[in-house]
């Protein structure tokens, strides 16, 4: 089977499994303890239905908007993913290529195997690079300085990931960074030739923006991120990042009401209401439940990007109808880089704009920005509670 025969999101998250040695798939499919926010950032859309308009002309529909500073040819963009040369050794210049092609903002994470001037050369599209506020201060306002030279558009700080989320499957799998051939891996590594193949015969897995003497050797990921990360984060440290870039800037990983407003007091651009894929706090609200009461409460005083679990054209316009400006997702484009590399993140990027365009005619809308709360119920058919949330 191959990319052309994958229809959805889901069929390419088969084809990503068949393709990776396990410990690399669950690394990018799981999630933290239980996996209830997991499973829930995608099922509770099923919580809310879209109410269409008939007879609407939708001979013409336009699927552009405009976040970040950023005019997109699509309603969505590619969220920022660590270790990227584990899924595909085209690394994170396959997938900036490929958002650039379809006008649409990638993400590049502070993680990455490939360097912030790697991707800055390889892509002249519209880039967002994700930074945390790390112990190391001067490398946060090196990565800072970087990106600017470097011509990306916009930068996001991300601010659920100070201590890592427990990941119990890398700890049954063994998975750590670097990867390395041993006793626990080999089984599972040599499953898949021709990913072995491939992993062995090009450059090495490297975090390219961090110099190895930053980074401990053979770390697991909870390991990694308690020796880099600066648990003493507070709305201080993400304002002197603010003040640092001058451009477009987004806060990621926010879940409540009064943090929303927060980002609105520091002169944030964006606010991603995102719980990191289920990856950090288990038990978080399902990310979609969050957008109405975000919304609600900041109006039109900040740009709100929904991030987390969206599988489906249908999700999108669930996410803008409750109030959001644009989405992001980052498992579904990791499926189709691992399926097939830069094309089969194009595919996936296509699949899901189709799926949107078509799920507009059917709504009756022409434009994103019409897609507004009266396209959306709750699933029982009665409206959208306005009653105050955290
Ligand atoms: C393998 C993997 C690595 C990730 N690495 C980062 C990262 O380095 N920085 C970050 O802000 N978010 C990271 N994320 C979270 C994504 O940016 C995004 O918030 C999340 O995956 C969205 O959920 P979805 O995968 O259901 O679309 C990562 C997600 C995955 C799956």
């Amino acid at each position: 089977m191959g990319i052309s025969n994958c229809h959805n999101v889901e069929d390419f998250r088969k084809l990503a499994k068949k393709r990776l040695p396990d410990g690399i798939f669950w690394y990018m499919e799981g999630g933290s303890d239980d996996e209830v926010t997991l499973r829930s950032n995608t099922t509770a859309f099923d919580d809310y239905a879209l109410v269409p308009d008939a007879l609407v002309d939708v001979s013409n529909i336009d699927l552009s908007t405009r976040v970040l500073g950023v005019d997109m040819a699509l309603p969505f963009y590619l969220s920022p993913s660590g270790g990227t040369r584990l899924f595909h050794h085209h690394k994170e210049a396959a997938v900036a290529r490929a958002a650039a092609k379809a006008g649409i903002i990638y993400g590049q994470s502070t993680m990455s195997t490939s360097s912030i001037e790697e991707v800055g050369a390889a892509s002249s599209g519209p880039k967002m690079f994700q930074i945390y506020s790390l112990k190391d201060k001067e490398l946060t306002r090196d990565f800072v300085a970087r990106a600017k030279a470097a011509n990306f558009d916009a930068l996001c700080l991300t601010v659920d990931s100070s201590i890592s989320g427990n990941r119990e499957r890398d700890l049954r799998t063994g998975l750590n960074f670097p990867p390395k051939i041993r006793l626990s891996t080999i089984a599972g590594f040599a499953s898949k030739p021709r990913w072995l193949w491939n992993f062995m015969l090009n450059p090495e897995f490297t975090l390219s923006n961090i110099q190895s003497d930053a980074l401990g050797d053979g770390m697991n990921v909870f390991e990694l991120a308690h020796h880099l990360m600066d648990v003493s984060v507070t709305w201080d440290d993400a304002k002197i990042i603010r003040d640092l870039w001058d451009g477009p800037f987004a806060i990621k990983g926010i879940q409540s009401v009064a943090d929303a407003k927060r980002a609105v007091d520091i002169g944030a651009t964006a606010i991603i209401v995102s719980t990191h894929g289920g990856r950090q706090l288990d038990g978080a609200s399902a990310m979609v439940h969050r957008i109405a009461p975000i919304r609600q409460a900041v109006g039109n005083k900040i740009e709100i990007i929904a991030d987390s679990g969206i599988r489906r054209g249908s999700h999108v316009l669930k996410a803008l109808a409750l109030g959001a400006d644009a989405c992001s997702f980052a498992r579904p484009y990791i499926y189709g880089l691992a399926a097939g590399g830069e094309a089969g993140v194009t595919r996936v990027v296509d699949l899901i704009s189709a799926e949107i365009e078509r799920d507009m005619g059917l709504l009756g809308v022409t434009k994103t920005t019409d897609i507004t709360g009266r396209h959306v119920v709750r699933a029982d058919g009665l409206p959208i509670s306005q009653d105050a949330h955290p």
